[in-house]
This record gives structure tokens, C-alpha cells and sequence, in this order.
């Protein structure tokens, strides 16, 4: 089945069982909470909280759609085999209509008997933060003959809420497996029975909010078109089916895989935002749009003047699409990239001048030039040749998360004086008993860090740290994904320092005997000429840990009790991000 079809029968599949097929809405989404479409549950958020009537406006309590999607998490993930930014999901909802045995049994019998794949496990939501293991669905499932059923965590299978609040729930997903032998979520089923007044963040984070139960529950489904039509195709990777393989036929063969694959990703995700209304510009949305613009427009430039990849690929993506989505709109999209392109030619031209004129690239005269030029790492290195020879991903990056450290600080500085009664930059407190969380996560900071060196190796290095009441959230260099059993070893070990309350101190040293200490620092960092430098254990020289700080600290580590980490993501090429949280 190609993509058309397998599009077409989900849809047909669920208007036969009384679902009213929905057109997908913009890429620009109505909930001003959120930047771009990232899910297909988002244009019916208010019929799950009961604010608008699913019956009066479809005719049906449950619906379904093919549904365009974008998403920023993974960016610098596209090129591998998996991550894409714009994608299609398609889902079935329900507002009150039906639950767990319909939803489960719906989705087994599609991907069983229509599309004729096995299923190879689930996952189930295996309980926590006052909400119960799914013993509901296992049952289903097993009734239906699958048992092989996981229970898996919060982080996993517990959608939402999307935005600053809103429906949430636990969930199952279904699991099939690839030709190269992988085991690949394909679908994702939210049991929508709850409503968050807060952030996902602040959900996972323990706030003090409180999960609301929705008057009638809900149904939520997402499946990735893309991989759905991986695995029914029998392919290796998404790229390797039909929805990728034409257009990776424009593409001069000298550029490699990964270059292919990200031309293609953006070159899809700017045809749909541009006909989504959404324009090049250095804020939110547009800033999305044109960082991937200059990205294509860089692959041309180094391709050679006489090449013109987007003007190729895009009346393909455009001619793949209408039928499923007729608001492309090919003569918009390129007088846009148009615009774009000669706009950033003018100054790419510029600031390779300027670079010329450097005779030694560091990561500093590098971000320099994007800052003024917008001349991303990539060309900064390969046009700059042996000048750039020192300059390396690492040290730009760490520069670019420094300095947006620096401009954040300053911003909440100017636009923060909103009584808080602690901003360092990286810690804020509101009050007193915010304060005091606050000062726990950051020795918690402290030893995240060294547990982090200890399990991955010393070459890791921070890149930015921002602390609330909420949690802890750490950036540091490295260049893969950290393994679950990595997160779990680096847990295990925060939590012994923490049973082991060793005592938190700090010696007040000149900056060069404190550098001596063997503490961490920034390196970019001005210190003043004397500097606190605090360490945890019962000396300097015998410490777990010792970096230079302002505090304020706990005095023991005892105080903190346990700590969890919730999450670990990409969040730039070669930096790393963990959320650690206090479980009490
Ligand atoms: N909202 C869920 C998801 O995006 C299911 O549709 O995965």
C-alpha cells in the first residue's frame, strides 16, 4: 500500500464505524499556548473539556483525521534514520462516545486485519502520581490474544497536557516491528480522563496543582503515517518509503544520506508551514520556518550556484500532497523561498567576506558571524578550511547555550522584577518555601553534574543550567544519547551521596589557587579574583564534588531526599538536557 491508500483506508476504516472524518486543521494552531501543531488531538481540545459540543458540530462524539504535524524537540535529531520535524498523524477521538475496549479494539483490528501486520507488544501505564496501573487495558489486550503487555512509566505513557493546560491521561502504544528486525511505536492510545490546570512539566515536576477528573472521558489517537507506511512497506527507514524515495531522486548524488534526508525533512516542513500562513521572520513560528530555510539554502550554496534543490523538490511534495491537503499552494511557496533565499544569499556573501578576514576561527569569532550573518557552524567550518581547524561543534554550542544564558538572565533581570525573591539567572525563587526547594535542586545541580562525569566521563561539560521550584533542568556537552541504564546509574548515584548526607561547604580562595583545586568552572565565565568554591564530602581535596559558586546550597545532602530524573533530550547538536526533580 503506498501512502495515498494507507491515508484513505484509516480514514474509511473509522467513518464504516460511525467516526466523522475531520479536515486537519492549520499548522498554526487556535491555543495560543502552543507554537506550532504538534499532535492531531489539538483542534479538539475543547470537546473533551466539555466547552464546545462534539454532536452539534460533527454530527458524532467521535471523530477521525489525517492530521499535518510539526515538531521542534527532535530538529537536530533529523538526518538519523528516525527523526523528522513535519509529519502526518493520523487518529481517531472520542468525546464521551467510547473507551478503552472500543479504542483498543479498533486499533488491533486495523493494524491486524487491515493493514495485516503483527503486532509485536504493547505498553500500558504501569501507575504513579496518584494515577493507577492500566489493569484495564492489559485485560483488553489479552483478550484480544496479545500478551505481551509492559508497563511502562509517566515519561512514556502518559500523554499531556499539550500547551499551558489541558486534557491528559494515561496510554497505550503499539509495537511492530521493522524489517531491520527493530521494535518501532507505531500508535499511541490516550485515555483521556483527566484535566491538568498546569504545564506537563509541572505534572511531572510535582506541583502543587492537582490532576482533575474530566466529567466524561475521552479518546485520543496518534499513529505516524510515516512509520506506519515503514513498517507496511517493509522497508528499512522512513526515507526508504514512497512518501521520501522520489523525492531523494532530485538531489545531487554527491550529497550523502543524512544530507538527503534533512533536505527532505525541511523542504516538506517549509512547504507546509509557508501554506500555513506562517513567514521567515526572528521570532517564534517564523523563526522556526527560516532557520530551516537558511539550512537548505546553505545545502544549495555549497552544492554550487547552478543548483536548485527546493525549486525541484518542491512541486513534488506539492504534487504528493494536494490530494490529501489542496491549501499547498506551490506559486506561495516559492515566491517565499525565493524572498528568503536572495535575502540570506546577501548576507551569507557578507559574512564569508568577514570571515575571510579572520585569520584563526574560535568558537567565540564563530558565533560572532551567526549572530551577525546567520552563518550556521556547518559553513562556518567548511568555508573558513584550515583557519577553522581549532574551531569545533562543542565549543560553538557551549558559546551559544553561554550567551543565551547571559541574555536570559539579563531578560528576567528587566522583565522579572515581578517580586521574585531569587534570581541569580539560574535559580528562581518567588518565596521563602520556593526559596528553600530551590536551594535543594541546586545541590542537587551539583551532584547531577558529577554523577554525570562519573558515569559518562569527564569530558562532559556544562553548557547552561536553569533551576525552579519545579525542577532542575542542566544542559551539558555530549554527543549521544544517554542509554536508560546510563540514567539510572546516574540516579542511583545522586541518591547515594544523598543517603549518605555528606556535608555541603564552601572555602573562599583566589582564582587561581580555586582553579587549582581541580573545581569545575566556566570557562568563559568572568570571576571575579576571589571565588567561592563549594564542594560536597568532609574536605576540599577529598570532595564528591567542588565547583566555583555563588550558592546558596543545602549543608548537608541529606536535606535533600530522594531525586528523580525525568526526562533527557537533545536540545542542540551535541548538548544534551535532564530534568531531575526532588520526589518529595
Ligand atoms: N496525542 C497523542 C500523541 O500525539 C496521541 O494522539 O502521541
Amino acid at each position: 500500500m503506498n501512502s495515498n491508500q494507507i491515508r484513505k483506508q484509516f480514514l474509511e476504516f473509522f467513518k464504516m464505524r460511525g467516526h466523522a472524518v475531520v479536515p486537519s486543521s492549520s499548522l498554526v494552531p487556535d491555543d495560543p499556548s502552543v507554537l506550532l501543531t504538534t499532535a492531531g488531538m489539538q483542534q479538539f481540545k475543547k470537546y473533551y473539556t466539555g466547552e464546545a459540543d462534539a454532536l452539534k458540530d460533527f454530527g458524532s462524539l467521535n471523530t477521525a483525521s489525517a492530521q499535518k504535524s510539526f515538531r521542534t524537540s527532535d530538529i537536530d535529531e533529523v538526518g538519523d534514520e528516525s527523526h523528522l520535524t513535519f509529519f502526518e498523524m493520523l487518529g481517531n477521538f472520542s468525546f464521551g462516545g467510547y473507551f478503552k475496549t472500543e479504542a483498543i479494539t479498533y486499533a488491533h483490528e486495523f493494524i491486524t486485519s487491515v493493514m495485516k501486520l503483527p503486532i509485536s507488544y504493547v505498553t500500558i501505564f504501569g501507575g504513579s502520581h496518584g494515577v493507577v496501573k492500566d489493569e484495564e487495558s492489559r485485560a483488553i489486550w489479552n483478550s484480544l490474544g496479545i500478551t505481551d503487555v509492559r508497563e511502562e512509566g509517566i515519561d512514556d505513557v502518559f500523554w499531556g497536557p499539550t500547551g499551558s493546560s489541558g486534557p491528559c491521561g494515561p496510554t497505550t502504544e503499539i509495537y511492530c516491528r521493522n524489517s531491520m528486525g527493530q521494535d518501532i511505536e507505531i500508535w499511541n492510545i490516550v485515555f483521556n480522563e483527566f484535566f491538568y490546570p498546569g504545564s506537563r512539566e509541572e505534572l511531572l515536576g510535582g506541583s502543587d496543582k492537582k490532576l482533575q477528573r474530566l466529567s466524561s472521558p475521552g479518546v485520543d489517537t496518534g499513529m505516524g503515517l510515516e512509520r506506519l507506511a515503514m513498517i507496511a512497506q517493509g522497508v528499512p527507514t522512513i526515507f526508504d518509503t514512497d512518501l521520501f524515495r522520489d523525492l531523494f531522486d532530485t538531489f545531487p548524488s554527491e550529497l550523502d544520506e543524512r544530507d538527503h534526508r534533512i533536505i527532505a525533512d525541511h523542504a516538506r516542513g517549509a512547504c507546509f508551514l509557508i501554506s500555513d500562513g506562517v513567514r521567515p521572520s526572528n521570532k517564534d513560528r517564523g523563526y522556526i520556518l527560516r532557520k530551516i530555510l537558511r539550512r537548505l539554502i546553505v545545502f544549495e550554496h555549497r552544492a554550487g550556484e547552478a543548483i536548485n534543490m527546493f525549486r525541484a523538490v518542491a512541486p513534488l511534495i506539492v504534487g504528493a500532497y494536494h490530494g490529501a491537503y489542496p491549501d499547498l499552494h506551490l506559486d506561495t511557496i516559492l515566491i517565499e523561498w525565493d524572498k528568503e533565499k536572495a535575502k540570506f544569499l546577501k548576507t551569507l556573501k557578507l559574512g564569508l567576506k568577514e570571515l575571510g578576514k579572520i585569520d584563526a576561527i574560535d568558537a567565540r569569532s564563530a558565533f560572532r558571524l551567526y549572530e551577525s550573518y546567520g552563518l550556521p557552524y556547518e559553513i562556518l567550518k567548511e568555508m573558513g578550511g584550515e583557519r577553522a581547524k581549532a574551531l569545533n561543534r562543542i565549543d560553538f554550542e557551549r558559546e551559544f547555550a553561554h550567551h543565551q544564558e547571559i541574555s536570559r538572565a539579563g531578560a528576567e533581570k528587566k522583565f522579572g522584577g515581578h517580586g521574585l525573591l531569587l534570581d541569580t539567572g539560574e535559580l528562581k525563587a518567588k518565596d521563602a518555601q520556593e526559596l528553600a526547594i530551590v536551594t535543594r535542586l541546586h545541590t542537587t545541580t551539583h551532584i547531577l553534574q558529577q554523577a554525570l562525569r562519573s558515569v559518562l566521563g569527564t569530558e562532559i561539560s556544562q553548557a547552561g543550567s536553569d533551576i525552579t521550584a519545579e525542577r532542575t533542568r542542566f544542559d551539558f556537552t555530549f554527543h549521544r544519547k544517554v542509554t536508560p541504564d546510563e540514567i539510572a546509574s546516574v540516579e542511583t548515584l545522586i541518591n547515594e551521596v544523598v543517603r549518605k548526607d555528606m556535608p555541603v561547604s564552601f572555602q573562599e580562595l583566589p582564582k587561581e589557587e580555586a582553579q587549582k583545586t581541580g573545581a569545575l568552572y566556566f570557562f568563559r565565565e568572568k570571576y571575579p579574583d576571589c571565588v567561592k568554591v563549594y564542594y560536597i564530602g568532609e574536605s576540599l581535596d577529598s570532595a564528591f564534588s567542588k565547583e566555583f559558586c555563588g550558592g546558596p546550597h543545602v549543608r548537608h545532602t541529606g536535606e535533600i531526599g530522594p531525586v528523580k530524573i525525568i526526562k533527557e533530550e537533545s536540545c542542540g547538536a551535541g548538548i544534551r538536557r535532564i530534568r531531575a526533580v526532588l520526589a518529595h
